[in-house]
């Protein structure tokens, strides 16, 4: 490391949090029954409901359409899975126990399997019949033990897939990584979902941080980040996931960091006024808002971590960020995806396991620019936006289009999916109703295609009337015409929240 922190004040700070997990919890509240969504008709509950066990591949019935022409892979995602137990549960939708999906298309069928990642934060709560361990937002249990990050690693976020790497123990072809954010990245062996451990980087580096969503560059390079307070370890990996380097950096603040993003140059940080006060467990809870505060916007040359510009815009909340690109001039552009402040993370994300939900103004797409005379500006449309996706070929290069899950109708999360074009303000956008929960929409290549959008949307839905899970293929170019193709599995899974394709 090139910094003057430490592993060693690293690992203090990471014992002032073990610590607190210690300290007598307060009793959680136990969850309550799965309401009925009376406004819809149907149950939205059954997205946040526990999935008791691995899913065997199984196929899925074609329901409509037919699947395009070279569409063939497996798209992983991952999602929280589990999250009640009969000695205590967890309180907040983003502590439910890691759950990797594989949607698989080959020969112009699909199928489905699903299979638990196999943390030590699960194999104590499994072996407690309770949820002791502390998370994202939810209190430690008497039980709890926590000696380092990967203690409390639900790795129930997103699935990151390498190029080339043989997977630990030799299984698996290329490697798969289940990532959570605030531990290591979890081996996941893609051909049976299979959990083949804890990966450290570097072993002075064992436990540290690893956000959930990386930035990968068109030639498979990966950029991440391990966020403590105000510093921040900047992890650079090749493609086949070998450390290159990791450097400590001082941010201007000790905001939550979720995601982040980047252009061909530069690595663009938003700091958002979600201070971090105290380290606490859970994790939220050590974060205030502080709404009269400004968004920084932390700028970091690649090649110079220390060559850096601040921006400031006022206060605003985002999970996440499309990938940025730059003007010839050095302007830089990308989008996010905004809301007032982060109130669905503190309370709504929470109130979703009681079957419960306060309505509240949903995420709304925006464009930040940031001129070379260190100014930023923010655009805000009307649109309905979350899960901003892009194509992964192009990323960080100068694009036009937004992928993104749209239409909030007063329940949780989505039942549309849309493409955004920045160049003409236009979105080409399709909605299920009320009766699906639409997750992230994945871009797919077409095989030898090369054009911005040249390719597939695949994106799936719980269809809460049908109490299943569903796979739905659009063309990319013509989203509000429909799914080219969608499937139905036998079995309804918990909503997931990230994933990845990988080409067959
Ligand atoms: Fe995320």
């Amino acid at each position: 490391m090139t910094n003057a922190l430490s592993r060693r004040d690293l690992m203090i700070r990471l014992s002032a949090v073990a610590a607190c997990a210690l300290v007598p919890p307060e009793i959680a509240q136990a969850a309550g029954q799965l309401a009925v969504g009376a406004a819809l008709g149907v149950d939205w509950g059954l997205a946040f409901a526990d999935r008791d066990g691995d899913l065997a591949p199984a196929p899925m019935r074609l329901l409509s359409g037919a699947c395009p022409e070279g569409l063939s892979g497996a798209l992983y995602r991952n999602g929280p899975g589990k999250f009640r137990r009969p000695g205590g549960s967890a309180t907040h939708w983003f502590d439910g126990d890691g759950l990797v999906r594989a949607f698989r298309v080959a020969g112009g069928k699909a199928s489905l399997s699903a299979r638990f990642v196999d943390t030590a934060k699960r194999r104590a709560d499994t072996a407690a019949g309770a949820v002791v361990t502390p998370g994202f937002g939810t209190a430690a249990r008497p039980g709890a033990k926590v000696t380092n990050n990967d203690d409390t690693n639900a790795a129930n976020i997103s699935m990151l897939a390498l190029r080339g790497e043989k997977g630990a123990n030799g299984k698996g072809g290329g490697a798969l990584w289940a990532l959570w954010e605030a531990g290591s990245p979890i081996g996941v062996d893609p051909a049976d979902l299979s959990t083949v451990g804890v990966k450290t980087l570097r072993p002075d580096l064992a436990h540290m941080p690893f956000l959930a969503h990386p930035r990968v560059e068109p030639d498979g390079e990966i950029w991440s980040l391990g966020v403590l307070g105000d510093k921040a370890l900047v992890w650079r990996l090749g493609p086949d996931g070998a450390l290159i380097s990791a450097e400590v950096i001082e941010l201007p603040c000790a905001s939550y960091v979720h995601d982040f993003t980047a252009t061909e140059r530069h690595l663009i940080l938003v700091l958002q006024p979600l201070l971090q006060e105290k380290a606490a467990l859970p994790y939220i809870d050590g974060f205030v808002w502080k709404p009269t505060q400004s968004t920084r916007i932390l700028v970091l040359d690649k090649a110079d971590l220390g060559d850096r510009r601040i921006y400031e815009l006022p206060a605003m909340f985002a999970f996440h960020f499309g990938d940025a690109w730059a003007d010839p001039d050095g302007t830089i552009h990308f989008d996010a995806c905004v809301s007032d402040d982060p109130t669905f993370a503190t309370r709504n994300a929470r109130q979703v396991l009681n079957g419960d939900w306060t309505p509240l103004p949903p995420p709304r797409l925006a464009l930040i620019t940031l001129t070379p005379d260190r100014r930023a500006r923010i655009e805000r449309t009307d649109t309905v936006a979350e899960f901003p996706r892009t194509d992964p070929r192009h990323a960080g290069w100068p694009r036009a289009f937004t992928v993104h899950a749209t239409k909030d109708g007063g329940s949780p999360l989505f039942h549309g999916l849309a493409t955004h074009n920045w160049k003409t303000g236009a979105s080409d956008a399709f909605d299920f109703g009320g009766a699906h929960l639409v997750e992230e929409a994945v871009f797919v290549p077409r095989p030898g295609g090369g054009g911005e959008l040249d390719g597939w949307l695949l994106a799936p839905s719980v269809n809460l009337a049908a109490k299943a899970t569903e796979l739905h293929v659009f063309d990319a170019t013509r989203v509000a015409a429909g799914p080219l193709a969608s499937w139905r599995a036998e079995v309804a899974l918990p909503v997931s929240l990230h994933g990845t394709w990988v080409q067959g």
